[in-house]
């Protein structure tokens, strides 16, 4: 019985901490940025309560009343910034505006529109942007938000209506974080407007349908079909301009990092071509890094984008980057200088980064450029600058830096660090070997405090370590040559 409590107890404890992952402080907002979400807060309050304050003659009753609603909705509107920084640790300022923005036009809107316009077309379309760009549990804050905060108390909306809504932008919200094409999101712009249709027709009444027979045809609120008619309409102009959003306030849909992972692009063409033992490396990083991740439960789509961008800072000196040596000469023997070497692999980290802003390419995409390095110590160059006694300090043998700040840049950094290793390994080594030679990397990482910020669990590393040989045996597998006959010509 002790035994039972103890162990449901260890895995609330568990549950909880799971929960507040990840630990690290969200990324600092300057104080001016702060302050305009703050007004904006402000606005949308005042927006949503001013009506209360309007009614003759005003009681202390009716004050309390409109002070109650308006700290009600600054307060949601501080916990709704709240779970979109915990949702997104690295959101920005302008991600921030974008959702609170997105509120306040909302609630103008209701205000300006609330008897005329469908509740449907108001909410879900914005509802469809924050899933795409901040994911389901922000957009599912929003939405709760959105939907329950009426500024006009005169305005009494259908029950049935307010259901549909509900389960409308909860589906849109939970389908919108996970939609991995623009033709899935098209499908999802059509089907919800016909489930709406339907659910509609059933729970409010056919009576109500006039298809053609009004001049406000589509302004009409309660009009079943121009209900959903309108709400399709907004919603495909919200995914005709959701590209927009993205580049305007750097979001990062599943659709756009499928489209940077495409190796069509130019920079990984030119990867391909300029520096094509990097891109071998890449490619196998990816496998390596998308095992991985998919054993931990991490971002897969985040982590193949980042793996293809890691090096691409390689470009600006292939040559001396030895995956692409190719048997040539090393241009690290000719300058004989450890220093000046230490300094060439130092910028492949920071053209990278150059790459990365000339090509437009997300944070959460960048980060993976500097954080795979972290801070490790290029040891080859520091022991040979040690063996001729030049006085140099460690540091200047270590990259800038930052250490992996999130699971998905600290596994890119672990299958950097053991694809080499991987690679080289005999082709008859067992599995023990495999898994020792992969232990022994990972550990020197851990030791040397990279994997510090990245919260990545101990029970977390053993899978990464385990999907790492996986793939190694998989590698192995396809390097083993199959017997052929001579009569064998079918296959
Ligand atoms: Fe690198
Ligand atoms: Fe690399």
């Amino acid at each position: 019985m002790q035994n039972n409590i103890t162990t449901t107890l260890k895995k609330l404890f568990y549950l909880w901490r799971r929960s507040q992952f990840p630990v690290k402080q969200p990324i600092k907002i300057s104080r001016i940025d702060n302050l305009i979400i703050f007004l904006v807060c402000i606005l949308i309050s005042i927006i949503s309560s001013y009506k209360l304050l309007l009614i003759s003659p005003l009681n202390p009753a009716d004050i309390f009343s409109w002070l109650l609603t308006f700290t009600e909705i600054l307060f949601s509107s501080g916990i709704l910034i709240l779970v979109s920084k915990k949702e997104n640790p690295t959101i920005s300022s302008r991600q921030i505006f974008l959702i609170i923005t997105l509120l306040l036009a909302v609630q103008a809107t209701k205000l300006a529109f609330a008897s005329n316009i469908s509740p449907l077309s108001m909410i879900i379309p914005p509802a469809l942007i924050i899933s795409q760009g901040m994911g389901s549990i922000t957009a599912l804050a929003w939405v709760s938000i959105a939907s329950f905060s009426w500024p006009d108390p005169a305005v009494a909306i259908n029950n049935n209506i307010f259901f549909i809504l509900l389960v409308c932008a909860s589906v849109v919200s939970l389908l919108g974080g996970r939609i991995r094409s623009r033709a899935q999101l098209l499908q999802l712009s059509i089907f919800v407007p016909i489930g709406s249709f339907f659910s509609q027709w059933i729970l409010i009444g056919k009576d109500k349908i006039s298809l053609i027979n009004k001049q406000d045809f589509v302004l009409t609120n309660g009009d079943v079909f121009s209900d959903s008619l309108l709400l399709a309409i907004v919603m495909l102009f919200t995914i005709l301009f959701i590209p927009i959003f993205e580049s305007i306030f750097g979001l990062l849909t599943k659709a756009r990092l499928l489209e940077l992972a495409d190796k069509e692009k130019p920079l990984i063409r030119r990867l391909s071509l300029e520096a094509p033992g990097t891109f071998e490396h890449t490619l196998l990083i990816c496998g390596l890094a998308e095992e991985a991740t998919r054993m931990i439960g991490g971002d897969i789509d985040l982590i193949k984008t980042g793996a293809l961008y890691h090096d691409v800072g390689k470009l600006h000196a292939p040559n001396w980057f030895i995956e692409n040596q190719d048997g040539s000469k090393n241009p690290h023997d000719e300058i004989d200088d450890p220093i000046r070497s230490a300094e060439v692999l130092q910028a492949h980290v920071d053209e990278g980064l150059k790459y990365a802003r000339k090509n437009r390419l997300p944070k959460p995409i960048s980060n993976f450029i500097p954080e795979h390095q972290g801070t490790l110590k290029m040891g080859y160059f520091f022991y040979k600058a040690k063996e001729r006694n030049i006085k140099i300090s460690e540091n200047d043998f270590r990259y800038n830096g930052p250490i992996p700040q999130s699971r998905e840049t600290a596994i890119l950094m672990l299958a950097d660090g053991c694809e080499a290793a991987l690679r080289a390994m005999n082709i008859n080594a067992s599995d023990k070997e495999a898994l020792e030679t992969i232990s022994k990397i990972i550990y020197s990482r851990q030791k040397d405090g990279q994997l510090e910020d990245s919260n990545l669990s101990k029970g977390e590393i053993f899978l990464i370590k385990r999907a790492f040989l996986n793939v190694w045996k998989r590698i192995r597998h396809r390097r083993i040559q199959y017997p052929t006959s001579k009569n064998n010509t079918f296959s």
